[in-house]
């Protein structure tokens, strides 16, 4: 028995030594693998044999089946090394499979909205005539919207037709609801709260000279609000930037000086500008600014439906009741307010026909600018 248990040893170790060396590919390894050393392997019952020999066999021959074992194992591990990396290797050489010389994806770059860009313009140049930034809440309430800007009770600017009111759902929400809440409404958009959307910039000034002494000058951008019908030079949601200084003996040649850097920054060093008398509650004298049509030169065309002349902006000298109204003296201080649309200006400047291109998000129109 011992004698051709260790030729069975013999043959086994000859025969997988040289058929392990020669596997192909992972797979013929595993084959083999289990052959020999699975657990009806070959060598796994040829050990299990021994038992029927005699103790001093057991200590002969156990050694060298054990190490038949290590040395198999050692050898697939190791041919299994092998294979893995010259597959790699070959997956890699296969030029249809990886090509590193092919350009990676492309990703779409963005960039600013036109939106956006022609308000960074505008606030450039007024930054360079030394207008500092301020803010103000899109979420206004009556007095900083309309009272303190001299809107008499009855303007007609107040009227629901332009401005959202907030509704009183948001105050009685956590609180219990009251008896009268429950009555049917007149309208959804009486005001109730006190508080609005705003619907203009020029709240900005007040807000900025309660917290402030004179001299300043500012710049307010933003977002502004009103409840009016959608339409190619209409939208419910639009930009403006509010300007406004005060000093000591600010005037109309102040503002007329201001406004033409400004339009001519803006639109070209050759661009007129012309005042004409207007009317807001919030200034005095009021005057509403136009340029010269960009399109024809003051000649007459479409655009400017043959005036010559395009209405650009709304401006005035602060008018001393607005003045009196945030503390300051109007005998010792004066100062002048604008307020412009930045999709008007956009819309001349690009070429673009209709204000609701604007909120679509088409990216085949925004790319173009
Ligand atoms: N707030 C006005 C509007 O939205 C525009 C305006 C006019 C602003 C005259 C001003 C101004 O500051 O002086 O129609």
């Amino acid at each position: 028995m011992p004698a051709s248990w260790e030729k069975n040893l013999r043959s086994i170790q000859a025969f997988y030594t040289k058929a392990l060396r020669e596997a192909k590919d992972p797979k013929n390894l595993e084959t083999l693998r289990v052959e020999v050393l699975g657990r009806k392997g070959k060598l796994t019952l040829l050990l299990k044999d021994l038992k029927n020999c005699s103790l001093e066999e057991r200590k002969r021959l156990g050694p060298l089946a054990n190490q038949l074992k290590d040395q198999l194992e050692s050898l697939i591990q190791e041919k299994r090394e092998n294979l893995t990396a010259a597959d790699l290797k070959a997956k890699l050489e296969t030029p249809s499979l990886f090509d590193p010389s092919l350009p990676g994806a492309s990703f779409r770059q963005g960039h600013s909205h036109p939106l956006t860009q022609t308000m960074n313009q505008m606030t450039e140049i007024l930054a360079q005539q030394g207008f500092s930034w301020a803010e103000g809440p899109l979420i206004e309430s009556d007095y900083y919207n309309f009272e303190a800007l001299n809107f008499l009770p009855d303007h007609p600017a107040r009227d629901m037709q332009d401005t959202f009111y907030i509704s009183s759902k948001f105050e009685v929400r956590s609180s219990k609801l009251k008896e009268e809440d429950q009555q049917p409404r007149t309208s959804h958009l009486e005001p109730r709260t006190g508080l609005l959307l705003r619907t203009h910039t020029s709240p900005v000034q007040i807000r900025k000279m309660e917290s402030s002494r004179p001299p300043l000058r500012i710049m307010a951008p933003g977002r502004v609000f009103r409840h009016e019908a959608v339409d190619a030079s209409h939208s419910a949601v639009f930009h403006q930037i509010e300007g406004l200084y005060v000093d000591r003996q600010v005037s109309m040649a102040d503002l007329k000086g201001t406004l033409q850097i400004f339009m001519q920054s803006l639109f070209g060093s050759s661009t007129e500008i012309r005042f004409r008398p207007s009317y807001f509650p919030f200034t005095e004298p009021s005057a509403e600014v136009d340029v010269q049509c960009l399109f024809c030169q003051g000649g007459g065309c479409t655009v400017c439906k043959k005036s010559g002349w395009l209405e650009m902006l709304g401006a005035g000298l602060v008018h001393p009741n607005v003045l009196k109204q945030v503390g300051y003296d109007p005998e010792t201080w004066s100062g002048f307010a604008f307020g412009i649309g930045v999709e008007r200006v956009t819309m001349l400047l690009l070429g673009i026909q209709d204000i609701r291109m604007f909120y679509e998000n088409d990216v085949r129109f925004l790319e173009q600018f």
